[in-house]
């Protein structure tokens, strides 16, 4: 084959120079290749490192962070905001909770998380049922045994001052809170029921915590038995859930017969406080339409 044709078919015999030229050439072509691996090595090293460090500080924060109240433990809970303390208020609700406080700004105002749970709220664990929060239709807890427990505590030290305390309405469910509101909306008309009674699903008596003591009418108002319950109640966990000068906050006229229980400890902040529920949670209570 002439030389004109190896040139044109590259396939000319190779001369030991080209062989070095070639082995020459090889050699910077993996010199570099080893360099470009190193750097993007160097790259990837550099970018585990980060993640690795941001990695531990989330870590160490997520320990302040405010654990997850005890509920059903099998349930979805949807966490809108964080809480600063909670005790025990719904029935499996007791965790006391920390907010994430920000080092550089602490926060002026008080935070709360809310839940929600199998359709109920729970907000800083305390299980709501007001005209913002209603309960499913199908929630159906009868009285709780640690309200019946809390109340006969109540009545035998009531008893011990010669109060006589009795249980007029406890538990109601759905369908008995609907028979009640239907009766007054029929008798007063809708706008006044609102004022005193819950729409059905928007009862605290449907909760299992709320009782209603002794004489549920306007006539308690000032009895020695509605004195004894406003200033001994919080010793045995409940509150007086719509308090005198706070119905524009909770929606409902003052009721000295209505006992809400919290658990020894929240009741005693509450009720220290000064605060109805709504606004010791944050939360308000009017319904949407
Ligand atoms: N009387 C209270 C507001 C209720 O009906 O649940
Ligand atoms: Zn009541």
């Amino acid at each position: 084959m002439s030389n004109e044709q190896y040139r044109n078919t590259d396939k000319r015999p190779e001369t030991a120079v080209r062989r070095k030229r070639r082995s020459r050439r090889e050699d910077i072509l993996l010199t570099r290749l080893k360099a470009v691996f190193c750097m993007i090595l160097f790259a990837f090293a550099v970018v585990v490192c980060a993640k690795a460090v941001q990695n531990l500080r989330a870590g160490g924060k997520k320990e302040n962070e405010p654990q997850m109240t005890q509920m059903t433990e099998n349930a979805a809970a949807k966490t809108t905001t964080t809480a600063p303390d909670a005790e025990l208020a719904g029935k499996n609700a007791n965790s006391e909770t920390t907010p994430p406080v920000s080092e550089k700004e602490p926060k002026q105002q008080t935070e709360h998380k809310t839940e929600v749970i199998d359709g109920i709220t729970y907000v800083d664990g305390v299980m709501i049922a007001n005209k913002s929060y209603p309960l499913p239709e199908s929630y159906d807890p009868g009285l709780l045994p640690e309200t019946q427990e809390a109340f006969n505590k109540m009545a035998a030290a009531a008893e011990k001052d010669g109060i006589y305390l009795f249980i007029s309405s406890g538990y109601r469910s759905h369908f008995e809170q609907k028979v009640i509101y239907d009766d007054y909306v029929y008798t007063d008309g809708k706008k006044a029921a609102d004022t005193y009674s819950s729409r059905a699903g928007y009862s605290e008596h449907q909760t299992g915590y709320a009782i209603d003591v002794n004489n549920p009418s306007d006539s308690f108002r000032g009895t020695d038995e509605a004195k004894w319950i406003a200033e001994h109640c919080s010793d045995y966990g409940f509150i007086v859930r719509y308090p005198e000068g706070k119905e524009k906050i909770t929606g409902y006229e003052y009721e000295p017969w209505h006992l809400r229980y919290l658990g020894k400890k929240l009741a005693k902040k509450v009720e220290a406080s000064g605060l109805c529920l709504e606004e010791y949670l944050g939360i308000d209570s009017k319904y949407s339409k």
